[in-house]
This record gives C-alpha cells, sequence and structure tokens, in this order.
C-alpha cells in the first residue's frame, strides 16, 4: 500500500459508522497584526456560547499567539504529539471558557518533512478531535507563505479578517490571488467570508468589502461574501493587554457584541444549506498529500 492509500484508508474509515466531523474554520489574512487570533478566540468563546464545542489550532509558526492572549501555558504541542508519543487529549489546552486549543509549536513547521509513520500517527490521532469538538478554528500566520496557502487550500471556509488600513486591500487581494493559483485550489469546496476589523462604522466595513470584492470579482473571478464588521474598540486592546479575551473580560464590548453576531451568523442553518462538514482528517490529509506529491 502507498502512503497515499494508507491516508485515504484512515480517512475513509474515520467517515464509517456515520462519525460526525468537525467543521473546520480557518482565519486569515494577507498581513500580520489584523486582528486573526483575536477573531479566531472570540470567535470559540462566542461558538461555545451557542452550545458548540470548540478547539484552536494556533498554527501561526513560531508565534504562540493564542496562549498568550488566553493567558495559559501549554504543557504539550504539537511536537509533543509527532515525537514525544503524547496522544490527541494530552496536548489539547482548556482556556478559559472552556474552549480547548493545540499549541502548533515548531510541530506545523515540520510537518513537511515527516516520515509517513508519523504522518499516520499524527493523522489517527486528528481524527478524533471530530469527536471532541464541533468545531476547529485554525488560527494561521499572515500572508502567501506555501504552508499557510497550504492550510487554505485544504479549509472549506476561509475567514479573511481585513482592516481599512491603505496596504491592507492589496495585501487581501495578493493573498486571495496566491490561492487562486495555488494547483489544488478548487473554487466550489471553499467559500471565502471577509471580516471587516477595525472599522469606525457598520457603513465603512461595507466599503471596505465592496472595494475588494470589486478587484476580486473583476480580476480572480473569485465568490467573496461578506461576514460583517468588528468595530475598533479601546476594550479589545485593553484585554489584550491584560491576556483575557474581550469576550469574557467585557462581554458587552462593541467588539465582543460584533463576535456574538458574526458567529451567530456562522451558525445560521440558512446560510449552511450547501456547507459540507469536512472533519480534520480529510483536512490535515490535504495538506500533507499535498506536500508529499507536489
Ligand atoms: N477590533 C479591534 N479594535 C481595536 N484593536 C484591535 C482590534 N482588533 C485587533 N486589535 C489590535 O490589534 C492587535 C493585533 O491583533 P491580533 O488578533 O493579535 O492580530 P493577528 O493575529 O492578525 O496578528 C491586538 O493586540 C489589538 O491591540
Ligand atoms: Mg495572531
Amino acid at each position: 500500500m502507498d502512503q497515499a492509500e494508507q491516508l485515504r484508508n484512515i480517512i475513509k474509515k474515520s467517515m464509517q459508522n456515520n462519525r460526525p466531523l468537525a467543521r473546520v474554520i480557518t482565519v486569515t489574512s494577507g498581513k500580520g497584526g489584523v486582528g486573526k487570533s483575536n477573531t479566531a478566540i472570540n470567535l470559540a468563546l462566542q461558538f461555545k456560547k451557542l452550545g458548540q464545542r470548540v478547539i484552536i489550532l494556533d498554527a501561526d509558526f513560531g508565534l504562540a499567539n493564542i496562549e498568550i492572549m488566553f493567558g495559559t501555558m501549554p504543557r504539550y504541542n504539537l511536537s509533543d504529539l509527532i515525537y514525544q508519543g503524547k496522544n490527541i487529549r494530552e496536548i489539547i489546552t482548556w482556556g478559559p471558557g472552556e474552549v480547548g486549543f493545540i499549541s502548533g509549536g515548531s510541530g506545523i513547521a515540520g510537518l513537511s518533512n515527516l516520515r509517513q509513520e508519523y504522518l499516520n500517527y499524527i493523522i489517527q490521532n486528528l481524527v478524533e478531535l471530530d469527536a471532541i469538538a464541533d468545531i476547529i478554528i485554525v488560527d494561521t500566520a499572515a500572508g502567501i507563505a506555501d504552508a499557510v496557502l497550504e492550510f487554505l487550500v485544504a479549509s472549506g471556509e476561509i475567514l479573511l479578517v481585513t482592516t481599512p488600513e491603505p496596504t491592507s486591500i492589496t495585501d487581501s487581494y495578493s493573498l486571495l490571488k496566491a490561492l487562486h493559483r495555488h494547483s489544488r485550489f478548487v473554487q466550489e469546496d471553499s467559500r471565502i467570508k471577509v471580516i471587516a476589523n477595525r472599522v469606525g462604522s457598520a457603513a465603512e466595513g461595507e466599503t471596505l468589502f465592496n472595494k475588494l470584492n470589486a478587484v476580486v470579482s473583476r480580476y480572480l473571478t473569485l465568490p467573496i461574501e461578506y461576514l460583517g464588521m468588528v468595530p475598533y474598540d479601546n476594550q479589545l486592546s485593553k484585554a489584550v493587554m491584560q491576556q483575557v479575551p474581550v469576550s469574557i473580560q467585557n462581554p458587552n464590548a462593541r467588539s465582543a457584541l460584533a463576535y456574538e453576531e458574526i458567529a451567530a451568523k456562522l451558525m445560521n442553518k440558512e446560510r449552511n444549506k450547501n456547507l459540507r462538514k469536512r472533519g480534520m482528517a480529510a483536512f490535515f490529509s490535504h495538506i500533507v498529500n499535498g506536500k508529499k506529491t507536489g
């Protein structure tokens, strides 16, 4: 059996017996510092309030974002699963609000060089996440690095965070262009949803989206949808300084209410009619297979 076939078998097995599949949502942006990690954490907390079990995968190589913002140090990270034989439950850290997170650590960057037996072990473990979580939020690094694009290509749902800063639209556009060009990107399999962050008003958020959408629909013919906006909010930056997510620190802050609204939209049945949950195993093997076979 070759390695691709082995992986397919693991995934096939994971889909038998009507096993539940988690919804995998990837948060990304054209450049850093626009609010991805805040989006990941606060949406996770809002999903939790709506009764969903949520796990965040911190895949921002090197930068241990989520743990800093949660003020919780993980005991283990993905590397410990890969190299120390820890299992998936041991590497999940439970943060405030009972949101779980997995710190990618250096494990993410090393994925492409792993031997097959390691990969099988990881994927077998990740399959278990589908039973532990309803929603898995992947917080990626910014930009068009190959490793980021791999995550986006594998993801059925992409949340693109954009801000009104002058370069933000061009950076977002560059990211979408790189994604669109990627050899394994399948337009029909991915939905791209835009969040306008740090805006002054709802109108500014819509204008921002319309500007981006104008170039994207003209030059890429790639459908993107507007998910909503998060206002510029001092309460959010204060909360970050204190290492408590704003949705916990001040649930009625303008930004927290905006995240609440966006989470509700993402859970809206009507909007999700055509959404196909893929599960974690499929997500991951997509990344791994792609790396191995080009
Ligand atoms: N809606 C907002 N209002 C005010 N400040 C914000 C908002 N979103 C993000 N920030 C600021 O931007 C910083 C970077 O956010 P972060 O979520 O860490 O971005 P990224 O993960 O994209 O690098 C935060 O520490 C915070 O100070
Ligand atoms: Mg971040």
